[in-house]
């Protein structure tokens, strides 16, 4: 496996012809998550690159950039035994030579100012900035992504779509630990308390969404009930919405279960966890 730490390396290694390459674009600190995604990008392409970048330009003035987990040599043994063939870890002057504040960004309004755009303000300008960057210079056919951030799928989707990049954006189901929470870097900062209120957060949105098959569209009393369902254990929910699950707009009309999905983010002392459910026959609820 080649290590990539510079863009002139990138581009040298680039030179190599493959039919059909994936990226799977991370931020480190890798998990059976990412894992699964590299696991699908080796069975859909024939070369498989693997970005590893804390990106600032995502994180808000009080979020973790800091103390976002670093863990660069466990994660490269863990792609070399995966089998992947590069790793693309830049340095943050070589993907922003002028400075952050003057970084070109790439904007995608409306979808990436609802939900998790609302709470983190900036955010997802960060993320399609960085991702841009990355599938300039990686130029893959396919790039894929963790449905667990459903928003940022979409948003991606919806730049590449935008600016004509001829790129698949594929988004691939959430994993998760045995009790259901779902896999995430930032689990690691939950004390042991607050790891075992944790997976309320995946049992909410299955008892939602049973709710949903069976009880129909009374969205708004759902939300609240879960909402405070969650504040009982005692997460501080920043959302817990029923919305469309193509565009993520509120429902205006009584919708199928299938065409919707429930979205929540919620904080257990000072980490943020994100989990959705997507409404289809063929997810199982089980509580
Ligand atoms: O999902 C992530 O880990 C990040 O938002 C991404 C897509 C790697 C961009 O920094």
């Amino acid at each position: 496996m080649k290590i990539l730490n510079n863009i002139p390396l990138l581009q040298s290694y680039l030179q190599q012809q493959s039919a059909k390459r994936a990226l799977v674009p991370t931020m480190g600190n890798l998990h059976s998550g990412h894992l699964s995604l590299v696991e699908a990008a080796k069975q859909q392409a024939d070369e498989v690159v693997v970005s590893i970048f804390v990106n600032p330009l995502q994180f808000g003035p009080n979020e973790d950039f800091g103390c976002y987990p670093r863990t660069f040599e466990a994660d490269c043994a863990a792609l070399s035994e995966a089998g992947v063939d590069a790793v693309f870890a830049p340095d943050t002057h070589s993907l922003y030579p002028q400075g952050q504040e003057r970084a070109t960004r790439v904007d995608v309004p409306e979808l990436g100012d609802i939900l998790c755009g609302t709470i983190r303000p900036g955010h997802f300008v960060g993320v399609t900035s960085v991702v841009l960057r990355l599938l300039n210079l990686v130029r893959p056919d396919i790039a894929l992504f963790g449905k667990k951030d459903y928003q940022q799928w979409l948003i991606l989707r919806q730049m590449v779509q935008d600016l004509f990049l001829p790129i698949d954006i594929i988004g691939l189901p959430i994993i998760r630990d045995n009790d259901g929470l779902a896999k995430s870097s930032r689990n690691q900062y939950l004390s042991k308390q607050q790891r075992d209120i944790a997976p309320y957060l995946y049992q909410v949105l299955q008892k939602t969404a049973q709710q949903l098959q069976s009880e129909g569209s009374n969205y708004q009393a759902l939300e609240q009930a879960a909402s405070t369902e969650l504040a009982q254990q005692g997460f501080v929910v920043d959302y817990f919405d029923i919305r469309r699950a193509e565009d993520l707009l509120r429902p205006d009309k009584v919708e199928s279960p299938a065409a919707l999905i429930i979205l929540v983010a919620a904080k257990l002392g000072n980490t943020r966890l994100i989990d959705n459910y997507q409404g289809s026959s063929s997810n199982k609820v089980r509580l």
